[in-house]
């Protein structure tokens, strides 16, 4: 009976084994891995516009193969994840669709313009370094799929980072006139890095559910302080200020205090009025549509030589 394979998979779930494609799972549980993995694939594919603006424009050749590296990369993540989604019963199409059509989300960060090159090392710093703040303990998600796609990513993500930051610090060492714009970047990418948490716990519609089940392993709150605590000792070594005047250690908590982060903007970045979204959108559709052509011809060939397997 239901009642029974709902046992069954609660027993699972508090004995932290995975659960697979073929397992049985409530219709919530497989509501909710398709929002959040799908979420998750629209934003590594929306991720790669903010820089990938700058892969013709890189001041020099080394820079230029590694952004074209981690652009890629982050093409290959959207793939894994839409392939996990996949496993759920849902098709890539669909959700390309829901995206493009404004019915699925993807992160806030990827609404905000990189400006400089020093975006492109900021964002590897603190977009990165927030991803994999929120995706190393993804890699323990109940759901197998999802976890095992995280283990790669964060592998790469980690990369991302580290050119980010060793980016950063070439630039501080270089001429004034560098080091502030490194120190524009920080200003304009910190409290959307903050943002891309989510919601404070008490006001996140999703957590606790997605706890019980351990399709996330701990709270958005938790990995925000976790964030804040790595990011200002680095902040230090680069010699950039973080613009948050309340920033202070806490010796009582053992964490850094942190000013209010600014709610109402990430309520309207997600309902679709942050500085890029329309733009964001709107590459995504046309680069969709213009795939078309390719999407009918590897099904034509796929039809003709794989016996109806469809692309
Ligand atoms: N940007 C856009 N939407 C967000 C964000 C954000 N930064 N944070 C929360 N939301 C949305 C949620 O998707 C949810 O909306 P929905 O119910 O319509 O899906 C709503 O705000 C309320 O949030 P929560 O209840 O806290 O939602 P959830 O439990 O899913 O937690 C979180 C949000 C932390 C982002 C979670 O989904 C997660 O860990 N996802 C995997 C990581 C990920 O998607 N990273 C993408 C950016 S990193 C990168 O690509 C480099």
């Amino acid at each position: 009976t239901e009642a029974e394979l709902d046992a069954y998979f609660e027993a699972r779930i508090a004995g932290d084994q995975r659960i697979e494609p073929r397992d049985w799972m409530p219709e919530g549980y497989r509501r909710t891995l398709v929002r959040q993995v799908a979420q998750h694939a629209h934003s590594e594919i929306i991720g790669m516009q903010p820089e990938g603006d700058w892969i013709a424009s890189a001041p020099s050749l080394q820079r230029k193969a590694i952004l074209l590296a981690k652009v890629q990369d982050e093409a290959g993540h959207g793939m894994y994840l839409y392939a996990a989604a996949e496993t759920l019963g849902v098709d890539r199409a669909e959700l390309t669709e829901r995206l493009v059509d404004g019915r699925q989300k993807y992160s806030s960060i990827f609404n905000y313009p990189a400006l400089s090159f020093a975006d492109v090392g900021v964002i590897g710093w603190l977009v990165d370094g927030a991803a994999i703040c929120n995706q190393v303990p993804l890699c323990r998600s109940s759901f197998g799929p999802y976890a095992r796609a995280m283990v790669r990513i964060c592998k790469e993500e980690s990369f991302h980072q580290r050119q980010g930051y060793e980016l950063l610090l070439r630039m501080m060492e270089g001429t004034p006139r560098q080091r502030a714009m490194v120190q524009d970047a920080v200003d304009r990418w910190w409290w959307p890095s903050l943002m891309m948490f989510g919601p404070p716990d008490a006001e996140s519609p999703n957590t606790r559910q997605s706890m019980a089940w351990r399709v996330k392993r701990d709270t958005n709150d938790d990995l925000r302080q976790r964030f804040v605590d790595m990011s200002v000792p680095q902040a230090r070594r680069l010699g950039v200020t973080l613009p948050d005047p309340d920033l202070a250690w806490n010796a009582e908590r053992g964490h850094y205090d942190f000013g209010p982060v600014d709610w109402a903007e990430f309520k309207r970045v997600i309902s679709g009025d942050g500085p890029c979204n329309a733009e964001r959108i709107a590459r995504r559709r046309a680069a969709h549509e213009n795939g078309a052509w390719v999407r009918e011809a590897a099904t034509a060939y796929a039809t003709k030589h794989g016996g109806g397997r469809t692309a």
